[in-house]
């Protein structure tokens, strides 16, 4: 096993935690996970074990569960886990788990998905393979593995100018800044500061900063492919759940992979 990398991720997602129900309002999952679940139909997804990998607030997870799949969760936040964790109730095993290390105790599963760029917080093409052999190892030997990553239309949309957006009683400012990008396989900082009133009238501040890289189509099929995945389909995504081939990383926000074992 290599030595992992200590990841941005963990920080940013610690202090934004309480905040991030409220900052992705907007995402509807549930409406996501039935398109997701279809696709996997359709590439022959049977069985009902599914590993939620970096399951946030568990906004991910319970469209699943609701759905009456065997679920189990990780994240590497242990707020974020906690929060998941009071979401779906004492059913649901949540644990605090690196994607680029999953636990052989979480079990083996019928599909795994990584949802709403999570995988654009690895830090670069070997954290890439590190993180998909690791899925790879609960994989069942016909389970599917869907995952999304930004694409750089999504990049160029949210870091490249600051924006600052009221969401019930809560205020997020946003400030991207991307250098030079963006830029196939770059790296893409934005600084969120979220202000959030509390019970006692008080405005609590959380600051985060959110460190992607864009991973181009290339790098994802060759990574796969080295993890020990086939990538069978890509699928472009588009604002409002929204899903067509072929997947433009110009014209779409995401890329929607599915993959399965190439065993
Ligand atoms: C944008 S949130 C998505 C959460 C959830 N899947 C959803 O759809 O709401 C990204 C999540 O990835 C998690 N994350 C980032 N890097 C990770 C890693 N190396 N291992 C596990 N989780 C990670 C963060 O803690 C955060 O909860």
């Amino acid at each position: 096993m290599p030595t992992l990398a200590p990841t941005p991720a963990l920080a940013a997602y610690e202090s934004l935690a309480p905040g991030y129900d409220a900052f992705t309002a907007g995402h509807d999952h549930d409406l996501w996970l039935r398109r997701i679940l279809a696709l996997a139909l359709a590439h022959g997804l049977a069985g009902r074990r599914v590993l939620d990998v970096a399951c946030g607030t568990g906004k991910s997870t319970a469209p699943l569960v609701a759905r009456g799949f065997d679920v189990t969760a990780c994240d590497i936040s242990p707020s974020m886990a906690a929060l998941a964790t009071r979401r779906l109730g004492p059913t649901v095993s949540v644990s605090v788990a690196d994607m680029r290390d999953l636990p052989a105790r979480l079990g083996t599963f019928d599909l795994v998905v990584c949802l709403d760029d999570s995988i654009n917080y690895l830090g670069d093409r070997e954290d890439l393979v590190t993180a998909f052999a690791s899925v790879a190892r609960l994989l069942h030997d016909r389970g599917i593995y869907v995952f999304d990553v930004n694409t750089l239309a999504a990049y160029r949309a949210s870091y490249e100018q600051p924006t600052v957006t009221a969401i019930g009683g809560a205020v997020f400012c946003w400030r991207g800044d991307l250098g030079d990008a963006p830029a196939p396989d770059g790296l893409h900082e934005a600084q969120l500061d979220a202000f959030l009133p509390e019970p006692d009238g008080r405005v609590a501040r959380l600051a985060s900063h959110h460190v992607q890289r864009h991973f181009g189509d290339e790098t994802i099929r060759s990574a796969l492919a080295e993890a020990g995945l086939r990538c069978v389909e890509v699928v472009g995504q588009l604002p409002g759940v929204r899903f067509s081939r072929p997947a433009d990383d110009d014209v779409h926000a995401k890329r929607l992979y599915v993959a399965r074992s190439a065993r």
